[in-house]
Parts: C-alpha cells; sequence; structure tokens
C-alpha cells in the first residue's frame, strides 16, 4: 500500500489489485470496467474528508494480444496512459505493491489461481463459484482462512436494486408472515446453429466437464439470496434437464451440450417457508425482467425484478372469479404499484468492490468470503443429487475452519 497526497488535505491510499482472466465477459464488463475503472473515475473510494482508497489495477491472463487492446481500450480514458499488464502471473505475486489478488477466470480454473495467491500472501477475492464441488470450494476457504487473508466471493445479485427493495419491505414489515417465494429466471441463449443468431454465452457454460450447467452457475445464487433474504435453506428438491442437446461453439464447431441448461428446484427453509426457483436458458421472456422474484405474505406481495419492484397489499388485491366463458374483466397488471427508487442504486458489482477493499484497507466487516461462497456450490452439488437420485436432501451445516 503507498500513501500520497492529492490537494492539501486529503491522503489517497493506493491498493494494488491484480486482474486475472478478466478478458472475459464478466471481467472486462462488470470488474474492470464497471467496477474498478469506474471507481477510478469517481476519483476512488471517499472513505472520510481526508482519506481516499484508489485502485491501482495490473490486468494478468494468458494472451497477450487481449491485454494490450483491454489495456490500451480502457486505460488512456481513465488514467491517461494503458492500463499495466503481464502474462507473468508471478511477477504482480511477488510485488508487495499489490495487495489484492482477484479472478474471474473459468471455474476450473480458479483453485490453482488461488493457491498461487494464498502463497503470495494476497488478500483473495474471485467471482463465484470458487468450485464446482463443495470440498474444493471449502478447501479454498480453509486455505485463506488458515492463512489469515482476508477473502471474498462476488455475491452481486445482493445489491440489485430489485433485491434491495425486497430487504426493504421486510424490514418495514410489509408482508406479514412469509408464505412463499417464487424466483423465475432465465432467457433464451442461441444455441448459434443460425448464423445470424450467435450465442450470447460461453460455450463452457453448456459443456459438465468445462464447469458448465445451470445448477452449478445459478444455485450459487439462489443460496445466497434466500439465506440474507429469507432464511436459512433446511432442504432442497430438484430436478434440471439438457433441454438443447448440440450448440456451436466459439470457433463456429458443433458441440454436444453435456450439462443441464435448465433446472427446477423448491427449497424449504428452516421456518417452513417454500422457495421455488425455476432456471432456464431455453426459455421466451414474457414477465417483467430475467429474474423475478415473487414474494406471497399474508398482508402484502412483491413481484421484484433486477431494478424495479412491483407491491399489491392485501387491502388493494382484487377478488377474481373463475369464468373461462368470459374474457377476463379484471387487468391483473393494473392492480400492483410500482415501487419508486428509495436511493441512487449503483452497480452491483462496484458496491461489492468498494465493500471488498474497505475491508482490506480498512478492517471494516466482508462477510461474504469463500466460505458463505462454498455454501452456494454446496447447494449446487445438493441440487444435482437430488435430481440424480430422484429425492428431497436435507442441507447439512458446512464442516468448521
Ligand atoms: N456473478 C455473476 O453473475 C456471474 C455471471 C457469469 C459468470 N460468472 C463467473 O465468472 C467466471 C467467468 O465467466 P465468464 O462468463 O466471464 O467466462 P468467459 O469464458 O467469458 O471468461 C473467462 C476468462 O478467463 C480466461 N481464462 C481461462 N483460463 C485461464 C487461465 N488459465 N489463465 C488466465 N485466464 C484464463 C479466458 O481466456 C476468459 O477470458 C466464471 O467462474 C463464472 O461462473 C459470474
Amino acid at each position: 500500500m503507498q500513501f500520497g497526497s492529492i490537494g492539501a488535505h486529503v491522503e489517497t491510499r493506493t491498493i494494488g489489485i491484480i486482474l486475472n482472466g478478466v478478458t472475459g465477459r464478466m471481467g472486462t464488463n462488470q470488474h474492470l470496467v464497471r467496477s474498478i475503472l469506474a471507481i477510478i473515475r469517481q476519483g476512488g473510494i471517499k472513505v472520510s474528508d481526508d482519506l481516499r482508497l484508489m485502485p491501482d489495477p495490473i490486468l494478468t491472463g494468458r494472451n497477450p494480444e487481449k491485454l494490450r487492446s483491454l489495456s490500451e481500450t480502457h486505460g488512456p480514458p481513465t488514467i491517461g496512459k494503458p492500463l499495466r499488464w503481464t502474462t507473468d502471473l508471478n511477477a504482480p505475486l511477488a510485488d508487495k505493491q499489490y495487495q489484492v489478488f482477484f479472478d474471474a477466470s473459468g471455474t476450473l480454473q480458479r483453485g490453482p489461481f488461488v493457491e498461487m495467491a494464498d502463497k503470495a500472501g494476497k488478500a483473495i477475492y474471485c467471482e463465484k463459484p470458487a468450485a464446482v464441488e463443495a470440498t474444493e470450494a471449502l478447501r479454498l476457504a480453509r486455505l485463506c482462512e488458515r492463512a489469515g487473508l482476508k477473502n471474498g466471493v462476488v455475491q452481486d445479485k445482493l445489491w440489485l436494486p430489485g433485491m434491495r427493495k425486497i430487504r426493504m419491505l421486510r424490514q418495514q414489515e410489509f408482508f406479514g408472515k412469509i408464505l412463499s417465494v417464487r424466483g423465475e429466471f432465465g432467457y433464451w441463449v442461441f444455441s448459434g446453429q443460425i448464423e445470424d443468431q450467435p450465442a450470447q454465452r460461453p460455450s463452457w457454460n453448456y459443456r459438465k466437464e468445462d464447469g458448465g450447467g445451470i445448477i452449478v452457475d445459478m444455485f450459487c445464487h439462489w443460496r445466497y439470496v434466500i439465506d440474507n433474504l429469507f432464511g436459512p435453506i433446511q432442504s432442497l428438491v430438484a430436478c434440471g434437464s439438457t433441454d438443447v442437446p448440440e450448440r456451436i461453439a466459439e470457433d463456429g464447431k458443433p458441440y454436444k451440450a453435456t450439462a443441464d441448461d435448465s433446472a427446477y428446484a423448491i427449497f424449504r427453509l428452516k421456518d417452513g417457508t417454500l422457495c421455488q426457483f425455476n432456471s432456464s436458458w431455453c426459455t421466451r421472456v414474457r414477465r417483467d425482467d430475467l429474474l423475478t422474484i415473487q414474494v406471497d405474505g399474508t398482508r402484502g406481495s412483491c413481484v421484484a425484478g433486477l431494478r424495479e419492484a412491483w407491491v399489491q397489499s392485501l387491502s388493494e388485491t382484487p377478488k377474481p372469479v373463475w369464468n373461462p366463458d368470459i374474457p377476463q374483466p379484471i387487468n391483473f397488471f393494473e392492480g400492483w404499484q410500482k415501487l419508486p427508487n428509495a436511493t441512487e442504486y449503483e452497480n452491483a458489482f462496484k458496491i461489492q468492490w468498494e465493500l471488498f477493499l474497505r475491508h482490506v484497507a480498512l478492517d471494516e466487516p466482508f462477510p461474504w468470503t469463500l466460505r458463505e461462497g462454498a455454501k452456494g456450490v454446496q447447494l449446487a452439488e445438493l441440487g444435482l443429487q437430488s435430481w440424480r437420485e430422484r429425492r428431497w436432501l436435507d442441507v447439512p451445516e458446512l464442516e468448521g475452519a
């Protein structure tokens, strides 16, 4: 960490950050551009009138052309020069200037990178899932814990405006007793077989052997969303499917889809609430958003999308009568009220990055650790097992440190 000064009274504390694998979809868009560079552009993280935290990134990866292009595209408009980059990860790992190691490479690559960063004594932050198996995710968590390293996993959905609105409604006791929760996630991901409709997600997402599958991908999110918004999960039953058996890869060649691309799950919470989540890359959207979560309570309901949320209280609830012989007299959408934005909502990834950097520099709490992330991997693993064995399974506590 370096100490410098901008202006007469403000101290700027620089935090060197190794950004590994950020040439990918999530790494470039969410982590480099919308988080780290956005923080630099806003003048760092303002901690107080006297102190700012300023990220100082270096890009690492395998492909020099991709790294150079990323550095030259995004460096000059933000810092007036290309961003630093290298294909030799060991160099910044050995450099004390870099305190933080971040990884957004593929899920199966994560373990060896976390090990390297652990040996180098860096604070470690990474994309979810940390691994595809709970024992491996837990092993990585323990590595950090035993070395006393600060660590975290991306749990971005918690800071989506829609999820924050649900949390606010709970805090206001809007729902009464929550009876059930229904999550609908998904959209059509093109197979790439029609040339003018290219696939919009990486092909490894559809190959189990490369860490793909919608259960591994999405159950990690559902775990922390449910734990944080609705309460701890006691048991689950799940079923998946590979709906589109063949897709076209980045190189234009067909490949066999070996991973699940749709999944249907019921999570029973310790307090008895039922949360049902459908996840699919093979569905067409006719709802308010790509993810909607409906919460039904005795005194009111809410449907939240990524940004907006709509509510209907008990007193505004219509009384429909079943009669398919006449056109539906009620426009059900009109009975819901859109919530105003209570505050300014920033990019969810950026918010979590700021919290992690404050944790690193100022020792502020950061509960979204690799261990918490391992709970998501555990849920995914149990989901796959439930599907395989066609039965309900309990969700046990993860082993201790
Ligand atoms: N938080 C979220 O909502 C969210 C959404 C999508 C993906 N993800 C996660 O983010 C990670 C990346 O996903 P993506 O969709 O960006 O995939 P991607 O394939 O677009 O990106 C992966 C990147 O890692 C690089 N890479 C692979 N092996 C590497 C190695 N050995 N060394 C250095 N770089 C390497 C690839 O070249 C690529 O640039 C995955 O773990 C995925 O599960 C999270």
